[in-house]
This record gives structure tokens, C-alpha cells and sequence, in this order.
């Protein structure tokens, strides 16, 4: 995803659940093997807040966290420190001229089209003995993904998301562990792992895809387009879920960890 003068990425929204989207990240550095002086770099890092996580856990040599986004870039001044530094960039584009001894993505892959070609490319950074791990949502078919998609395929939304890729990106977990095999991971730890979000109220589910799933929509459709959008998802949505209180919000993720 190029960052246009739209920035979608609203970092205050996204931090509304920061405990719960935390969460698979401390899972998936767990999956990470530590050793002496790593080069790391953290794919759609964000905020930058969980990067420095990973680098003073992990006791890196040097990690580089990338985003696309301005808007979630600005707030890692706050993070920056010794080997740890962050810089703008499409992950789609990114060409590192050295290789990483570890490469770590936490929920932002699924953004990128055509993961067979994605994960080759990947897999081009990292060093001899380097590790690879990410984590990827796959709720696509909870309602609060598939009532998203429909409403954005039916008028008046469908022609300003015309040009936009498919977010449906994520692959089956046996075709990872495939993949990850033919790429020459000889070692590898593929989990479909069920997270439940207690949410206050069911209308929650729709703060959550504010903070991410339905930013495609936001950079996509003009502001009152958008508005228009909400309301319709909103009421299209709430009669499907239960409504009880706490709303337990089951999430499915892909988490994987290779070596070669
Ligand atoms: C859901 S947030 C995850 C942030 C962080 N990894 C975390 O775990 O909190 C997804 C991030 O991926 C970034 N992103 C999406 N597509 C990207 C791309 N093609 N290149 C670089 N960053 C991208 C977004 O800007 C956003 O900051």
C-alpha cells in the first residue's frame, strides 16, 4: 500500500484495543529463537511502540521497523533508540541491500496481493540461517469482514474501490506451511490460533474495523461516501451479531515461523 495524501491510518483508533492487538505479537516474538546480535526488520511496524518490544527483547544488533503510512510513522520519534531506527517505505518496494537474520511482520501482510510472490521476495532477505515470522489475520468469514466486502462490492461504493487490490490476501494455514516449505524453510510452525475479544457491547466490532479493516474504505471513498458507508455497515451488521454484553469477538490469526 502506497501512502497518498489520504493517510487512512488513524493511530489513535488503532490503539482503541491496543491490549488485545498486542497480544499476537508478544505470541509471535515467543516463536522467534533468540540469538547473539540480530539484524531485524519489522514489516509494517506501525506506531513503532512494539518494535522497540522486539529489538530490546530480542537484544538486537540493529532493527528497522518500515511503514508505509505517515500518520503511524510519526509516532515512533517516541520509540527511536540505540540500533533501533524507522524509515518510510512500501513493504511491496522494499529492496534491503543487505540481508536479515530475522524478518518479523505482525498484522500488516495481509495489506500486500499475491503472497506466493510476496513470500519468495521475502524470503530473498533474509540471511543463510535467518528466521522468518508473521502473523496475519484470517477472519474473513466473521460478519464483520464479509458484511464489509459486500456492501463495498453494491453501489454507490463499488466504483471508487475499483482499483482497489483485494484484502482477501491470506492464503490457507497448510498453504503457508506449503509455501514455506518450497522456499527452502526447513523448519517451520504454522498456527491458526482463535484470539476472543471481549468486547463491552457488539457495537465495538465496528471501532475495531475502523482501526483496520475498513481503512481500504476509508482511503477509497470521499469523506461523505464514507459516512454513508458506516451507517449502512453498521446497520447491516449489528442484527447478525449476538447482542449480549461483553460481545466475545472471536478472531482467527495465522501466526508462522521458519528457518531455513
Ligand atoms: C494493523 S497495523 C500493524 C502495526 C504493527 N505491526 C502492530 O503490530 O501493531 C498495519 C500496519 O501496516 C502498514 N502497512 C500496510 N501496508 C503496508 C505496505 N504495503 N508497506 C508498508 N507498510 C504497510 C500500515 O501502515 C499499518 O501501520
Amino acid at each position: 500500500m502506497s501512502e497518498t495524501q489520504k493517510s487512512p491510518w488513524d493511530p489513535a483508533q488503532y490503539e482503541r484495543f491496543k491490549k488485545e492487538r498486542a497480544q499476537p505479537y508478544y505470541d509471535l516474538l515467543a516463536m522467534v529463537r533468540p540469538k547473539a546480535g540480530l539484524r531485524v526488520v519489522d514489516l509494517g511496524c506501525g506506531t513503532g511502540e512494539l518494535t522497540r518490544e522486539l529489538h530490546l527483547k530480542l537484544q538486537a544488533r540493529e532493527t528497522l521497523g518500515l511503514d508505509s503510512s505517515a500518520s503511524m510513522l510519526a509516532e515512533t520519534a517516541k520509540f527511536t533508540g540505540p540500533g533501533l531506527r524507522f524509515e518510510q517505505g512500501d513493504i511491496a518496494a522494499f529492496a534491503p541491500a543487505q540481508p536479515f537474520d530475522l524478518v518479523f511482520s505482525n498484522a500488516a501482510l495481509q495489506w500486500l496481493p499475491s503472497h506466493e510472490t510476496l513470500f519468495a521476495r521475502i524470503a530473498g532477505m533474509i540471511a543463510l540461517e535467518g528466521q522468518l515470522a508473521v502473523q496475519v489475520p484470517a477472519n474473513h468469514d466473521h460478519p464483520s469482514q464479509s458484511v464489509a466486502r459486500k456492501l463495498g462490492a453494491e453501489e454507490p461504493y463499488a466504483p471508487f474501490l475499483r482499483n482497489d487490490p483485494s484484502y482477501e490476501n491470506v492464503l490457507l494455514p497448510e498453504r503457508y506451511a506449503e509455501l514455506l516449505y518450497k522456499l527452502g524453510f526447513r523448519e517451520q510452525q504454522v498456527f491458526l490460533r482463535v484470539y476472543g475479544y471481549l468486547l463491552s457491547a457488539r457495537d465495538e466490532v465496528i471501532e475495531w474495523m475502523k482501526g483496520t479493516a475498513l481503512t481500504r474504505f476509508k482511503k477509497a471513498l470521499p469523506e461523505a461516501v464514507y459516512l454513508q458507508f458506516l451507517e449502512a455497515y453498521r446497520a447491516r451488521l449489528l442484527p447478525l451479531l449476538e447482542d449480549r454484553r461483553p460481545y466475545f469477538y472471536p478472531f482467527k490469526r495465522i501466526l508462522l515461523w521458519a528457518s531455513r
